[in-house]
C-alpha cells in the first residue's frame, strides 16, 4: 500500500457499544441468537441461509453484518470471533487491480477462484458487484463504532480495505461492461458514495473524496425532482438505502454533500413512507418499484425491520410469530445494522410518520408522487394511491425502455396492486388479499381515485393482455379461483370503458404444480385478461374494488 494513513483519522471513538432501547434490544437478541446457531465457529464463517438452503457452503455478506453484532454485544469471545471474521473477510478481497471485480469480497470463502476457466466471472452471480457496498460499509460501521474494541490495525486493515473498495468499485459504470450502477440505482450508488466518500478522506486522497462527493450529487439531484430515491416505494431496498444515508449523516463531515443532505433525505423517505404506509394491513400500498413478495406480513421485508425498531414488534409481520415461517429470512441477517444505526437514525424519523406505523387513523387519504430512474425512465413516473383503512390501490403511469422497469425484472417490478383486508375464517386469522398487474408492456397509465384502478397501455395493440397475480383465499375460503367472483373479501367489478374480454383467462402458479411458478416463494392465481381479435382501440381496463359486506 503505497499511501499512509492520515493521523486525524485514528481518533478513539465513544468506549461503548451503540445504545439500544428496549424494543430495539429485544429484536438484536433475537436475531443474534438465530445467526448464533448458524455460526460455524471452525470455519469462523456463517452458514448460508437463502432460500433454498445450501448444502454445506458459508457465506461472506452475512457473516460481516454478525461480526458487527458481535461486536455491539460484546459478550464471551464475542470480540475474538468479530476479528477473526473481519481478518478472513480481507483477506478473501479480490486483490488484483486488473479484474472487473477487484476489490470486492468473496460471496463465499469456499468458492472457487473467480476468473478461472470453471468459474467464469459473471457479474450478479459469480461475483456481486454491490457486495462492496454492503460489505464496505458494515466495516466502516465496525471502524467507526467499535474502533476501542478491535484496535488499531485492524482499523487499519478496515480503511485499507475500504480504499482498495473503492478504487475496484469506481470501475463501475451503468450500461458497461454488463454493469447497471447508474445514480438511479439508489441502493448501491448511495453504499458507494459514502464508502469512496470516507476511503479518499482517511487516506487523503482528493481524487476518491471528489468521486464520492460527486457520485453522491448525482443521487441528490435525481432525488430532488421530487424529494424521492429514484428506486421509489420498495420495502426491502429502503431500508438499505436509509441505512446507507445514515452513514452519509453520521460520519461524514460537515464539509460533504453527504453530510448536508443525509439527514433530509431520510427525513423525506420517511414522510413518503408514511403517507404509503397502511397500519391497518401492514402494508406499504404499492405501486413499488422492486418487492420480493406481495404482503410484507408474509416475508422479511428490511423496512419491517425498521419498522419493528420503532414502532416495536407488535406492528409487523401480524400472520407469523416465527421468523422460519416467513419469506426471504434471511434479510433478518441485516438486523445488527438496523439496530447499531438506530439510535441516531430514529431520531429523524418524524413523529407523524411514527404515528402512520403505529395505527391507520380513520380519514382515507389520496398520495401523489414523482420519480425518475434515467435512462431506463424516457419520462418521469407518476405515482398515485389511494389508501383506506380496509383498501390501498396504487398505480405508477411509466414509459420505460425495457419491460419491467430499471432492475429488467417483471416479478419484482410492481406498478400496480390493490390489497384488502380479509376476515377472519374458522380456520385462519384475519389476512390481506392482493391484485397485483404482472408488466408486460414498456409503458402503461395507471389512473388511481376512491376504489378505482383504471389502466391503459399507451403503446397497445389487440395482443395486449393484463396479468394479475392474485393470493389465494384464506384457509376456510373458496379454494377455487374461477374468476374475479370467487375472490374472497373484496367485490371486483370491470367498469365502463373498459374494451377487454371480461371473462379472464385463470391459471394457477403453484408451489406443488398449476400451469406457471410462484414468484418469490409465493404461489398465487394468474388472471389475464385479453383483448378481443382486432381491436383497433387502446387497452382499457377499468377496475373497482369494494370491501364485501
Ligand atoms: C489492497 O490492494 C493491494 C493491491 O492493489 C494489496 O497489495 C493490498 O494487500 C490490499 N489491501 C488489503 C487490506 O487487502
Ligand atoms: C479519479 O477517480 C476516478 C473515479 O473514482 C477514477 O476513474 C480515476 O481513474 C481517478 N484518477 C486518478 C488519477 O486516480
Ligand atoms: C412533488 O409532486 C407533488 C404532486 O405533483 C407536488 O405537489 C410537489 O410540489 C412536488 N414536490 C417537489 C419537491 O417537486
Ligand atoms: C391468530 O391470532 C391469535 C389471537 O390474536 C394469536 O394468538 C395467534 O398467534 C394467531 N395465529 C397465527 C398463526 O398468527
Ligand atoms: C407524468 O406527468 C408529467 C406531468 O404531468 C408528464 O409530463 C409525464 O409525461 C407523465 N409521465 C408518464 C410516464 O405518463
Ligand atoms: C375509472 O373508470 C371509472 C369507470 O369508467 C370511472 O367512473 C372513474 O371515475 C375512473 N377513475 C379514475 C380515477 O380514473
Ligand atoms: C415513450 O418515450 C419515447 C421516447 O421519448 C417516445 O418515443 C414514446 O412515444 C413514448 N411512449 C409513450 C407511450 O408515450
Ligand atoms: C402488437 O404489438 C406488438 C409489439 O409491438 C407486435 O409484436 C404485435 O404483432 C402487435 N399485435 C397486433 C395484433 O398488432
Ligand atoms: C399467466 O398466465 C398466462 C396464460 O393465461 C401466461 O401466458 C403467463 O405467462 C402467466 N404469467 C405468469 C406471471 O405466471
Amino acid at each position: 500500500m503505497r499511501v499512509s494513513i492520515a493521523s486525524v483519522s485514528l481518533m478513539a471513538v465513544g468506549a461503548q457499544a451503540a445504545k439500544l432501547s428496549p424494543t430495539v434490544q429485544g429484536m438484536f437478541d433475537g436475531h443474534m441468537g438465530n445467526m448464533d446457531q448458524i455460526f460455524d465457529s471452525t470455519a469462523g464463517y456463517l452458514y448460508n441461509f437463502y432460500y433454498p438452503l445450501a448444502a454445506g457452503p458459508h457465506e461472506t455478506r452475512s457473516t460481516v453484518w454478525y461480526a458487527a453484532g458481535l461486536l455491539q454485544r460484546n459478550k464471551g469471545n464475542d470480540v475474538k470471533n468479530a476479528v477473526r471474521i473481519i481478518n478472513s473477510v480481507i483477506d478473501g478481497q479480490f486483490k488484483n487491480k486488473e479484474d472487473q471485480w477487484y476489490g470486492d469480497y468473496q460471496k463465499y470463502p469456499e468458492e472457487p477462484t473467480v476468473g478461472t476457466a470453471a468459474y467464469e466471472p459473471s457479474i450478479y452471480d459469480t461475483w456481486d458487484p454491490n457486495w462492496r457496498g454492503f460489505i464496505g460499509s458494515a466495516l466502516m460501521i465496525i471502524y467507526e463504532e467499535f474502533g476501542h474494541l478491535i484496535g488499531k490495525n485492524v482499523q487499519h486493515t478496515i480503511a485499507e480495505s475500504l480504499y482498495n473498495n473503492s478504487i475496484g468499485d469506481s470501475y463501475r459504470v451503468g450500461g458497461v461492461d454488463n454493469d447497471n450502477l447508474y445514480p438511479a440505482y439508489s441502493n448501491p450508488s448511495l453504499m458507494r458514495a459514502v464508502v469512496s466518500g470516507w476511503a479518499g478522506r482517511k487516506f487523503n486522497d482528493k481524487n476518491m473524496t471528489a468521486a464520492g462527493e460527486m457520485y453522491a450529487q448525482e443521487i441528490i439531484s435525481l432525488f430532488n425532482i421530487n424529494d424521492t430515491l429514484s428506486e421509489f416505494n420498495v420495502p426491502t431496498y429502503y431500508g438499505v438505502s436509509l441505512s446507507a444515508l445514515t452513514l452519509w449523516a453520521k460520519y461524514m463531515p460537515a464539509s460533504s454533500v453527504m453530510a448536508k443532505n443525509g439527514p433530509r433525505m431520510i427525513e423525506d423517505i420517511w414522510t413518503a413512507f408514511g403517507d404509503f404506509y397502511n397500519a391497518r394491513l401492514q402494508n406499504l400500498a404499492g405501486p413499488w418499484d422492486r418487492t420480493y413478495g406481495w404482503d410484507m406480513n408474509k416475508y422479511v421485508a428490511i423496512m419491517s425491520l425498521y419498522i419493528w425498531s420503532i414502532a416495536g414488534r407488535d406492528h409487523v409481520f401480524s400472520s407469523s410469530e416465527k421468523p422460519w415461517l416467513l419469506a426471504h429470512a434471511d434479510d433478518g441477517e441485516f438486523v445488527p445494522i438496523v439496530s447499531i444505526l438506530s439510535s441516531f437514525h430514529n431520531t429523524l424519523v418524524p413523529a407523524s410518520v411514527v404515528a402512520r406505523l403505529k395505527s391507520f387513523g380513520r380519514s382515507e387519504r389520496i398520495v401523489h408522487r414523482h420519480a425518475y430512474s434515467p435512462p431506463f425512465d424516457h419520462q418521469v413516473r407518476n405515482i398515485t394511491s389511494w389508501l383506506s383503512e380496509k383498501i390501498t390501490i396504487g398505480g405508477d403511469s411509466y414509459n420505460q425502455t425495457v419491460v419491467g422497469g430499471a432492475s429488467k425484472d417483471s416479478n419484482s417490478f410492481s406498478p400496480a396492486i390493490a390489497h384488502w383486508y380479509r376476515d377472519a375464517t374458522k380456520l385462519q386469522n384475519s389476512s390481506v388479499g392482493y391484485f397485483s398487474l404482472h408488466p408486460s408492456e414498456k409503458s402503461l397509465k395507471a389512473s388511481v381515485g376512491p376504489h378505482w384502478l383504471n389502466l391503459t397501455y399507451p403503446a397497445g395493440n389487440a395482443s395486449s393482455v393484463f396479468t394479475f397475480a392474485v393470493s389465494s383465499n384464506p384457509l376456510g375460503g373458496t379454494r377455487d379461483v374461477t374468476g374475479l367472483a370467487s375472490i374472497n373479501g373484496v367485490s371486483i367489478s370491470i367498469g365502463e370503458g373498459s374494451n377487454v374480454d371480461p371473462t379472464p383467462k385463470v391459471s394457477f402458479c403453484g408451489l406443488m404444480g398449476g400451469d406457471c411458478s410462484p414468484i418469490h416463494n409465493f404461489e398465487f392465481w394468474n388472471l389475464t385478461f385479453t383483448m378481443p381479435a382486432k381491436t383497433t382501440a387502446l387497452p382499457q381496463l377499468n377496475l373497482r374494488f369494494d370491501i364485501k359486506a
